[in-house]
């Protein structure tokens, strides 16, 4: 007797009308009209069936504090950055872990099950690294969770980061950060990306910096951190988060730079509702949009995944964890509305986002583990339209949260009229 079969579904390679049956935690066969009985059986009548989402960038130390100790009324970076400034002296491991399991929560409720979480390392005390460890362990039977040890004061700038990140990484944080466009020159940040990735190659671990977040053209570290990468044997263990000066480069120059980086074999994450947000504050019009340039490096053949970065945090006044309010936004701001770009913005929360994490197991193949999400949409491009329910969410074979479909019905003069806006 298996433990779940989900029948009739579409997936999200276009595949219509498969069952897919799960025993033991993990797939173990996906096909049309199985015959094969479950312990639980759900009809999802033409629904999109998607591997749960990934959300590859997320700062879970920061989230659900808006309006702690106060509003950030410009909504600057800066303003936010000295928001958090305010509100470290008052956080305990007892207020983050709160805050970070109700997240968790939420995260679950829209169907992401795996994210990489940035750690603040520029607090002595390393209270969020502590509480945030705890988390990984009590939320594991849901939630994938990644942590980076993130210097948000900077490596060099704040004089205790360094010794701080290598606690934070004996303590079990899994991958090494930085912020060298914050460093005080860009000779001190290329220095700390060199510095950071000799340390992750020492300790066998994964680089994700927030890189560039800028809109200074020259603010080129990734080019450094791509040099580092080949130097050091790290391909495919990389990654740089933001890249937004990217936007504002030469031409000519990125032509260069993007072989370099599919050579590299380096991830991108971008962050489209912070990035749009957050970048392009010092224009007056034309403003930059600032998010990195994803179709081109998508074209060049290198691995881009996005982020929510913040929600409702000294940097973000919005959102309630939804991957898909992120890739819509990124489609728009990167005028990706092609039928096969859209395709492509759907995995950069799911197949891309996989692979910045290193994640085994993932996807809707047989044996893969039994994790999924069945949407109120028939297609990938439907549910970026519609941002539909997440109707169930499945992690090991179990549904783990349900949520019933929207409808609005109208009461209109002799008649009673169904909305649910599909298409056709
Ligand atoms: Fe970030």
């Amino acid at each position: 007797m298996l433990d779940l079969i989900i029948r009739k579904v579409n997936l999200p390679d276009g595949r219509k009308g498969f069952d897919i049956a799960i025993k033991d935690g993990a797939i173990v066969d996906v096909a049309a009209n199985l015959k094969a009985k479950a312990k639980r059986e759900i009809d999802a009548t033409g629904r999109l069936a998607s591997p749960p989402f990934v959300d590859s960038h997320f700062h879970m130390d920061t989230t659900l504090t808006y309006g702690q100790p106060r509003v950030n009324e410009s909504g600057t970076l800066l303003e936010g950055i000295e928001l958090w400034g305010e509100l470290k002296p008052h956080l305990t491991v007892e207020s983050i872990k709160a805050r970070a399991m109700q997240f968790c929560h939420w995260a679950i409720a829209r169907g992401t099950l795996a994210i990489r979480s940035h750690v603040d390392v520029s607090d002595d005390r390393l209270l969020a690294v502590n509480a945030l460890l705890e988390v990984r362990e009590e939320i594991k039977p849901y939630i994938d969770l990644q942590l980076v040890a993130f210097p948000q004061d900077g490596y060099f700038r704040y004089p205790a980061s360094a010794a701080n990140l290598e606690r934070a990484l004996d303590l079990g944080v899994d991958v090494v950060g930085g912020i060298p466009h914050f460093e005080r020159t860009m000779a001190e940040g290329a220095a700390s990306v060199k510095a950071l990735c000799e340390l992750a190659a020492e300790r066998g671990l994964a680089v994700d910096m927030h890189c560039d977040e800028s809109d200074d053209p020259l603010s080129r570290h990734i080019e450094t951190l791509v040099f580092h990468t080949q130097r050091l044997g790290l391909q495919g263990r990389v990654t740089g988060s933001h890249l937004t000066s990217m936007h504002s480069m030469d031409n000519y120059y990125v032509s260069k730079l993007l072989p370099l980086m599919a050579e590299a074999r380096v991830h991108v994450v971008a962050n489209p509702l912070m990035n749009i947000t957050l970048q392009g504050r010092h224009d007056t019009y034309p403003k930059r949009r600032g998010m990195t340039r994803v179709k081109e490096l998508l074209e060049a053949g290198i691995n881009v995944a996005f982020g929510h970065d913040g929600m409702m945090d000294p940097w973000y006044s919005l959102g309630s964890h939804d991957m898909i309010d992120v890739a819509h936004m990124g489609l728009h701001v990167g005028q990706m509305t092609g039928v096969k770009q859209m395709r492509r913005i759907f995995d950069t929360i799911t197949y891309n986002g996989a692979k910045v994490l290193g994640l085994e197991g993932y996807g809707l193949e047989p044996g893969c583990n039994g994790d999924m999400v069945i949407l109120q949409a028939s297609t990938p491009q439907e549910a970026l339209r519609l941002r539909p329910a997440r109707l169930f969410v499945v992690r090991r074979g179990k549904v783990i949260a349900e949520t019933p479909p929207v409808a609005s019905r109208l009461e209109l003069v002799n008649r009673t009229v169904e909305v649910d806006f599909r298409y056709p």
